[in-house]
């Protein structure tokens, strides 16, 4: 089973929404929980879980299906949510806001109270089986283009918000998934805390409880903290020689 430790009752909200048949949407940070999250519900739920990491290349037909070259003639193939309409799956969209303008055509169709898949290409209609939830998540702090969600696309579905786990849940969390120990947790999420705290560093995005676990198990494989933490939170965190500097003083309060 997949190990996902709640921060309030967005387990409740999920399975909740998957029985009102009502899309969800996932805001959050990277690497605070939200595929963990997907992943455990899937289980939970006894659904099979299909996920797409979407990107700016990420088109309609992608996801619906193509047909391929076969022998003399074509073929049809399921593309990855054809497959989950049809499987009435779990199906994950990740970072939903980056993929193209025609993904969203697909996704409005699917969300609406019919539940319907559109296959042009082959001018097929689906529609979703009960079973059938769609997920998406949106990092909102992630500002590399202009893409953000439209809001006629956001009302369309419920939405959670995720964000770090709080420093009790937080220590739980790189423990279990990296076998630490306590006071190894405890540092890396004091640690954590400071560096969040520290707006002046200037940082696109804070350091992750993925961050943490990565640098706790550097520190499991025998590698020294300071070391560990260079590797895994400094570094990932900042290209920056000044702001590097900084952070490893931060580091250097702890070990
Ligand atoms: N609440 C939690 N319970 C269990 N593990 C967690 C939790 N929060 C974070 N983690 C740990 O952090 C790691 C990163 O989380 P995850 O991959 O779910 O992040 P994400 O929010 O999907 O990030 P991204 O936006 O980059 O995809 C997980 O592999 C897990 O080890
Ligand atoms: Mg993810």
């Amino acid at each position: 089973m997949a190990f996902y430790l709640p921060a309030g009752r967005e387990c409740e909200l999920f399975a909740a929404a998957c029985r009102a048949r009502l899309p969800v949407l996932l805001k959050g940070p990277t690497g605070c929980g939200k595929s963990r999250f997907v992943e455990a519900m899937a289980e939970r739920l006894g659904l099979a879980l299909v996920t797409v990491a979407c990107n700016e290349d990420t088109s309609a037909s992608d996801l619906l299906g193509r047909y391929l070259l076969d022998g003399g003639g074509t073929r049809w193939l399921d593309g990855p949510v054809t497959r989950a309409v049809r499987e009435g799956a779990l199906l994950y969209l990740d970072e939903v806001a980056e993929a193209r303008e025609d993904v969203l055509v697909v996704i409005h169709a699917l969300t609406d109270h019919r539940r319907r898949l559109f296959i042009d290409r082959r001018d097929e209609t689906l529609v979703a089986p009960p079973s059938f939830q769609l997920v998406v998540s949106f990092n909102p702090g992630y500002q590399r283009g202009v893409r953000e969600m439209k809001p006629s696309t956001r009302q369309r579905f419920t939405a959670l918000a995720f964000d770090f786990p709080d420093p009790p849940r937080e220590v739980e969390v790189v423990r279990h998934e990296s076998q630490c120990t306590a006071d190894v947790a405890v540092r890396l999420v004091a640690l954590a805390g400071q560096i969040r705290a520290a707006q002046d560093l200037g940082l696109r995005e804070t350091v992750s409880t993925r961050l943490l676990v990565y640098a706790a198990r550097l520190i499991v494989e025998g590698i020294p903290p300071r070391e560990a933490c260079r590797a895994a939170l400094v570094e990932p965190l900042t290209d920056e020689v000044d702001v590097a500097l900084a952070l490893g003083d931060l580091v250097a309060l702890r070990w």
